[in-house]
């Protein structure tokens, strides 16, 4: 068992032939084997429920990734009894054993990394380094969370007390919902998934609707490691069908949930109701939307400024909860970083993410419009400077739009589009611009640039957020080195990737003995 200091997986450099080689082979294995359908998995074993939902590209609308297999009420009450017969079991079993699936699992998908961003590629638009880089957030947060466990499971300090022998131990709490977002569909669910088990939790997994076959590979894979059937437990389904019915199961002890503002709230409210049979307070642990930004102060370097701009914006077609939506510059430097940030969104491919693309698309028909719409939207609120409009090709394509002169009170500036969209916005000074940036309802990332300290530290300060950055994007956080999570709206702020985060999973036991 490998328990060495945890250390990021290095991303791929594409820039080297063999990798791009090997990209390209993954791309054609997958496509071979694309249209397959795959069951539920309860209790160890596959379920085909005779109704399908088919995953489609949204780069590319023929093509069929997969017909996933979808739980009804009476099939997902069949994974609850099961992950709740092998609680019983895994719950006893120790941290370190329980690390080890993680581990192996984690080695396999290390093996099968370029096979894993193929099917990113396919199923949610991804271009290779952003596929690349899910793959590699996956394999980090199954290395760091097996560390985590042992690490819990080891003697806790308490402060000795003379003919008293007190313990400490982090026992599991239950059966877990896991409901996951199609956005990081292999790095969130992999890591909200590994997190529930090898604290000792069995699970119910209800990954998103668009991006259901990664979760099932996933799901096989950890079938692999030799996991106990029962453990791990795939459900796919709509969350307007079964989602309730997992919420409000008295069996649910927790829900851990990776999503939107609205479908977080509905489900925070439905935890509250206490239902027949329900021993327990139910555990919500929610991470949820952004309208995050970067400030830039007028010593900043602006052609630094401006790339961590049109990264932070338009990384993954701007479909990032950390992606910089907003822009707020100061208005000595407004002019001068506007014009490169135009320059260098000009300069962006929009195109197929098989052939890797800048910008790929948008993730369905559904987000392609909402959109579409608050484009036509920012016409009103601000001067309308680069895109604007669709854009060519066989999906849900979008031209990387950006609105200069957009006010702070524009919705643009507000609610969270999560597309291609950027809202510039000017700043009288450097303190209004922290006042501009902490105006929303969110609170999870955040970038400044700036080279005045007392500036940075005023930042440090005032601004915020759950992930804030100085001279650097305000996306990209790394398991271990960035915990992540935020403030207000955007969720309970339980820094996934971090070393408070299996606490979340687990509650404290206090046993004294005296002798
Ligand atoms: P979503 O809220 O539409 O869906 C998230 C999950 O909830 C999916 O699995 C969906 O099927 C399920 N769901 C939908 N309705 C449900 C219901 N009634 N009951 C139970 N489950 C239900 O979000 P999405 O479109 O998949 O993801 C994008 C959103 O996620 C954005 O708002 C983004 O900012 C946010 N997000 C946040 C983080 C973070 O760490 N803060 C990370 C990634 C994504
Ligand atoms: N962890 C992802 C990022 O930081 C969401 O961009």
């Amino acid at each position: 068992m490998n328990r060495n200091e945890f250390r990021n997986e290095p991303f791929t450099d594409f820039s080297l032939p063999a990798n791009a080689d090997a990209m390209r082979q993954a791309l054609r294995l997958a496509a071979g084997q694309l249209g397959r359908t795959y069951p539920l998995v309860i209790d160890g074993e596959p379920v085909y429920t005779g109704r399908v939902a088919a995953s489609i590209d949204p780069g590319s609308l023929s093509r069929t990734i997969g017909l996933v297999a979808q739980a009804d009420v009476a099939t997902a009450g069949k994974a609850m009894a099961a992950a709740k017969r092998a609680f019983d079991t895994w719950r006893f079993v120790a941290p370190d054993v329980r690390a080890g699936y993680l581990f192996k699992a984690a080695a396999l998908m290390r093996r099968r990394k370029f096979e894993y961003a193929a099917w990113l590629v396919y199923e949610v638009g991804k271009n290779w380094s952003e596929a690349d880089a899910d793959v590699a957030e996956a394999i980090d947060f199954l290395e760091f969370y097996g560390r985590e466990a042992i690490r819990l499971g080891a003697p806790q300090p308490l402060t000795p007390v003379a003919g008293e022998d007190n313990r400490l131990t982090y026992i599991p709490l239950g059966v877990g919902v896991v409901i996951s977002p199609w956005n990081f569909p292999l790095a969130i669910m992999a890591g909200m998934t590994a997190a529930a088990i090898v604290s000792g939790n069995t699970v119910l997994l209800k990954p998103a609707s668009t991006s259901p076959v990664i979760a099932a590979k996933f799901a096989g894979l950890m079938a692999e490691t030799g996991l106990p059937a029962g453990v791990l437990n795939f459900v796919p389904g709509a969350g307007s069908e079964i989602g309730d019915y997992l919420v409000d199961h008295p069996l649910t002890r927790f829900v851990s949930f990776t999503g939107s503002r609205d479908v977080g709230l509905r489900i925070h409210k439905r935890l509250g109701v206490t239902h027949p049979g329900q021993l327990w307070i139910k555990r919500f642990i929610a991470e949820m939307g952004g309208k995050d930004a970067v400030v830039v102060d007028s010593s900043a370097d602006p052609e630094e400024a401006a790339t961590a701009i049109v990264q932070s914006a338009f990384g993954y077609q701007g479909q990032k909860c950390s992606a910089g939506s907003r822009a707020i510059l100061h208005r000595d430097v407004y002019d001068e970083v506007l014009k490169r940030v135009i320059a260098k969104t000009e300069a962006l491919r929009v195109g197929p993410p098989e052939h890797n693309a800048d910008i790929g698309p948008v993730i369905d028909s559904k987000a392609y419009h909402k959109i579409l719409d608050y484009i036509e939207i920012g016409k009103g609120e601000g001067r309308l400077v680069a895109g604007g409009a669709k854009a060519e090709g066989d999906g849900y394509y979008i031209a990387p739009t950006v609105f200069a002169d957009v006010t702070e009170d524009s919705r643009i500036m507000h609610e969270e589009i999560f597309g291609p969209v950027l809202a510039v916005c000017k700043a009288e000074s450097f303190e209004h611009a922290v006042d501009i940036f902490n105006n929303t309802e969110y609170g999870l990332t955040g970038a400044v640039f700036s080279n005045d300290r007392g500036h940075l530290e005023y930042a440090r300060d005032r601004m915020h957020c759950g992930n804030l950055y100085f001279n650097r994007k305000c996306t990209g956080a790394l398991v271990g080195v960035h915990p992540f999570g935020g403030f207000h709206m955007s969720g309970t702020d339980s820094k996934a990737g971090g070393r408070d985060y299996l606490l979340l999973f687990t509650q404290a036991k206090v046993v004294s003995e005296r002798w």
